[in-house]
């Protein structure tokens, strides 16, 4: 798989120069779903970037990519991925925003690669080699009380799913020492993976947000569940990320 991870980050770091461009450039915002989940014409473009580059050297390996692409492939490999993870921050102009690449083969991600191409920060894994930024191995930290925690979650406009996270949110805020809301899923994930924070909560994400981040975070020596601690099967459920050590504490103040 280092062919396979080599050329990953070479779409990464090529999507991330179209993404730091973009920044100063009209950005032909529309909206998808719902008026508050917002396109640009560089999430497209960053994919497009990413697909060619991929299949160049992988004709047969599938797809699965945020902005519409989902082809199976003539490989049990596909690509899932998510060419601009923090539309919202990007459109803004806050400097939190990632490129996110998994490669998942027979249902198990064995490449990950996450791009933050404002920090020039690159986060990187295989399966069984270690979790890396910019080369240098990382570890999740080794937090062991709630009081020394800080946490990463993200807030959701969805009414419902507001609701619950603010009920939930009041038993996470008093024990631990901080949460933040960074605004980039995939970085949330590689953040638990570098040690940077303890955990990260969400209540629902698409697979291409997580691809990459769990592998790193597994072999960064963490722990990825669903909110009830059972093995992930759906991230659309909610999942939470830990170091491990805080996994049975947080899990208790997060589950429904
Ligand atoms: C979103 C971001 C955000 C999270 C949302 C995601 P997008 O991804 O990761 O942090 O709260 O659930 O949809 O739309 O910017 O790729
Ligand atoms: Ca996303
Ligand atoms: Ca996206």
């Amino acid at each position: 798989m280092d062919r396979e991870l080599a050329v990953a980050i070479r779409a990464a770091r090529a999507a991330g120069a179209i993404l730091r461009g973009g920044m100063r450039m009209e950005k032909h915002v529309s909206t998808k779903a719902h008026d508050r989940d917002p396109v640009t014409i560089f999430d497209k473009q960053s994919e497009e970037t990413i697909v060619t580059i991929l299949k160049a050297e992988f004709p047969a390996y599938g797809f699965l990519s945020e902005e519409g692409l989902d082809w199976k492939g003539d490989s049990p490999c596909r690509w899932v991925l998510d060419p601009l993870d923090g539309t919202n921050n990007f459109l803004r102009g806050v400097p939190q925003f990632a490129v996110s690449i998994g490669l998942e083969c027979s249902g198990r991600t064995e490449v990950a690669c996450i791009y933050d191409p404002l920090r020039d920060q690159l986060f990187t894994a295989r399966r069984g080699g270690g979790a890396y930024m910019n080369g240098e191995q990382i570890r999740v930290s080794d937090t062991t009380e709630l009081k020394d925690a800080l946490i990463a979650l993200e807030f959701s406009s969805y009414p419902p799913r507001a609701v619950t996270l603010y009920e939930r949110m009041r038993r996470l805020i008093g024990p631990v020492r901080g949460v933040r809301a960074f605004g980039s899923a995939c970085l949330n994930l590689a953040y638990v993976a570098a040690g940077m924070v303890d955990g990260a909560w969400f209540l629902s994400l698409s697979q291409w947000d997580v691809s990459a981040g769990i592998l790193l975070i597994e072999e960064a020596g963490g722990k990825v569940t669903d909110l009830s601690g059972r093995p992930l099967l759906d991230p659309q459920t909610g999942l939470l990320a830990t170091n491990g050590l805080l996994h049975p504490e947080l899990l208790d103040l997060v589950e429904g």
